[in-house]
């Protein structure tokens, strides 16, 4: 993680913005951009269904930062089984979402590089696809299509226009069919402290 970073960061050593993995002091911040990027409703997409309770990917959480530290943009991505091959083995994958970037830095390339940050880490550490839903005319620039996810479901109501797929190693999703299901570690809430 940290390779890939520090060249994401050098490459924008001289820009209004860096690519940085999410630590715990963000998540305020994160929370906050992301209710006013996509509204009350964003926790009853069925996307939500799969990160509910869940942690993202180890590595997997990544923010953009402003030039004094400011969280400006946040992506995360969810490890998942992308239903079933032609031999009914489980298919190994990730989740991406959700993707936002604060309305005041829109159309500066924090969107792409973020995604772009995402992918290469996830590719690095091994993962073989990245499925996501949302639009089309924004992911495919990054080469995510809807054919490659045409026969996997998501566990609630989806716009399969918008169920879009990367194959991160060529063939992965080679026959996947079935629902989308969460495999991420738990959240586990604090310990409770006892009096002796
Ligand atoms: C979508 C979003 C993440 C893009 O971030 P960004 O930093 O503005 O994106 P970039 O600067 O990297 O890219 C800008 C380009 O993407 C295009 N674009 C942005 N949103 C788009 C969309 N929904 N559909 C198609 N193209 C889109 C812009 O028109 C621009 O195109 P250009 O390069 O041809 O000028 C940001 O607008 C956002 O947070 N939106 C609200 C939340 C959201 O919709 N999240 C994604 C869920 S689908």
């Amino acid at each position: 993680m940290a390779a890939v970073l520090d060249s994401v960061r050098a490459f924008f050593a001289h820009s209004i913005f860096t690519i940085d993995a999410e630590n715990a002091g963000d998540v305020v911040a994160r929370e906050t951009l992301l209710d006013r990027a996509m509204g009350p409703n964003r926790r009853r997409k069925s996307s939500e269904k799969i990160r509910r309770g869940r942690v993202p990917a180890e590595g997997l959480a990544l923010v953009a930062r402003d030039r004094d530290g400011h969280v400006i943009g946040t992506v995360r991505l969810w490890n998942i089984e992308a239903g079933v091959n032609a031999d009914g083995t489980a298919i190994d994958a990730l989740l991406l979402g959700p993707l936002a970037v604060d309305a005041s830095f829109e159309g500066k390339g924090v969107g792409s590089a973020l995604m772009r940050a995402a992918m290469l880490e996830a590719k690095t550490r091994g993962h073989g696809a990245i499925l996501l839903v949302g639009d089309a005319p924004y992911y495919e620039r990054f080469g995510f299509f809807a054919a490659k996810a045409q026969h996997l479901v998501m566990p609630g109501p989806f716009e399969r226009s918008r169920f879009l797929a990367l194959e991160l190693v060529e063939g992965w999703l080679d026959g996947a069919a079935g629902m989308i299901v969460p495999t991420g570690r738990m959240l586990t809430s604090a310990p409770v402290r006892r009096a002796a």
